[in-house]
């Protein structure tokens, strides 16, 4: 990173990892699961304990802190000149049900990192420095994930992202006004030069391989969508085999042929059912109604479209073969992402100075930086995770790999802060 051979501002800066680490282990205890993992549901009351917490770290280090009409959190360090748009940083505070400490979490606290080491080293950047906390990245509790990122960047309208429920029929809105972070700023207004998000990889690869650093390229594509199947509940004892509208069982051959897909459409994609309700959920009715829900995902757009058109065709003769009802709706698109090349040559250029071992990755999970890429120059970058496990309470990284991803999060910040707007 260093010009004609000398140093540049900002080259000897670095994060402090133990604080960092810190911050990770005190966040973690809002929602901690008994297995040391963390439930902490979007527009929770845990939420908005990790939310008050974070907006206080922020203050504490002397920066401004607001949340717009979305809920999105914004911290920023003023620059010299104000009238510049923010570099940012950001990710996610909110978990799966059964979640890690580190999804998400590494890119919000890596980013406040990233603030105290400027603040601690007096140094002074052109633009104001952002850190943002995005609501409800992972789509757990609301369909779908990236909802409040992709607002911002218009994929969604703000009405229709209001409007959507939980499966307890809770709107978001309501949830959102409900722990207080319904904001003023209009979602989609906040000005941003550029956008870098420090996260797990959530894969096993960079482990596999040694590496520390993954640069990532960009974000495969992700389909998610609903099925009702819908039969007829009746007497498990008095209904003969041959008579029954057995919706549990159609979903049962629909599951099957999820992963058929899947395989059939190797070697990249994935087919995942998460998500079963079955009604009435009595173990003497044979059951009526089936709620279920199938993530699609592969680098290619074209093979995740040719996996639509192989499970629409396999879920209707299925439907027609077991005398059931299927209604099938896709209710999410997210086309393949491909990052700013100068942002992730910058990232490319930090891991080298730092001297940590790197290697380019593909993105498999979803992420608020695919949506961000739309409106701002983005990038994102990844450590290592314990044998690539994620979306598991038992979810692990090594304190220093956390540091060294915090590190060249710094740099790559520093890097836009000097390139863009000169
Ligand atoms: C977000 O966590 C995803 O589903 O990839
Ligand atoms: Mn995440
Ligand atoms: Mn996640």
């Amino acid at each position: 990173m260093s010009e004609a051979g000398g140093l540049r501002s900002g080259d000897n800066v670095t994060v402090d990892g133990a604080s960092l680490w810190n911050d990770i282990l005190e966040t973690a205890r809002f929602g901690a699961t008994p297995k040391g993992g963390i439930r902490r549901l979007t527009l929770t009351e845990e939420d908005r304990q990790v939310r008050d917490w974070f907006a206080a770290a922020c203050r504490a280090l002397g920066c401004s802190v607001s949340h717009d009409s979305m809920g999105n959190q914004f911290a920023r360090r003023e620059g010299a000149d104000p009238s510049l748009p923010p570099i940012t940083m950001g990710s996610h505070l909110d978990t799966q049900p059964t979640g890690g400490k580190f999804d998400g979490i590494v890119g919000v606290l890596g980013g406040l990192a990233v603030l105290r080491a400027l603040r601690e080293s007096g140094h002074e950047t052109r633009h104001p420095i952002e850190v943002i906390n995005w609501t409800n990245e992972e789509g757990a509790r609301f369909a779908p994930a990236m909802l409040a990122s992709g607002v911002f960047a218009g994929v969604f309208t703000e009405a229709e992202a209001l409007d959507k429920t939980d499966r307890a029929g809770v709107r978001f809105g309501d949830a959102l006004a409900g722990i207080g972070y319904r904001g003023p700023e209009p979602c989609g207004r906040h000005p941003i030069a550029a956008y870098f998000e420090l996260h797990i990889e959530q894969g096993p690869i960079l482990e596999a391989e040694g590496k520390t650093i993954g640069v990532v390229t960009g974000v495969q594509a992700i389909r998610w969508y609903e099925v009702t199947v819908t039969g007829r509940d009746s007497h498990a004892g008095s209904t003969p085999m041959t008579m029954r509208a057995d919706a549990l069982l159609a979903a049962a051959r629909m599951i099957e042929a999820v992963n058929a897909v899947g395989l059939a459409h190797g070697p990249d994609a994935v087919a995942t059912v998460g998500l079963v309700e079955n009604r009435p959920n009595s173990r003497n009715v044979v059951p009526g109604e089936v709620f279920l829900t199938i993530d699609l995902r592969d680098p290619d757009d074209a093979v995740v479209g040719r996996m639509e058109d192989a499970l629409r065709e396999r879920i209707a003769d299925i439907a027609a073969a077991s005398g059931v009802r299927a209604d099938f709706a896709r209710v999410w698109d997210a086309p393949a992402v491909h990052f700013d090349p100068a942002c992730i040559e910058a990232v490319r250029q930090a891991a080298e100075a730092f001297g940590y071992p790197a290697r380019r990755i593909v993105s498999g999970a979803g992420h608020d930086a695919a949506y961000l890429a739309r409106v701002a120059p983005t990038t994102m970058i990844f450590v290592p995770c314990a044998g690539g496990l994620s979306h598991n309470e038992a979810e692990s990284a090594e304190r220093g790999d956390v540091a060294a991803g915090a590190n060249v999060l710094l740099r790559a910040v520093l890097d836009a802060d000097r390139r863009l707007n000169a």
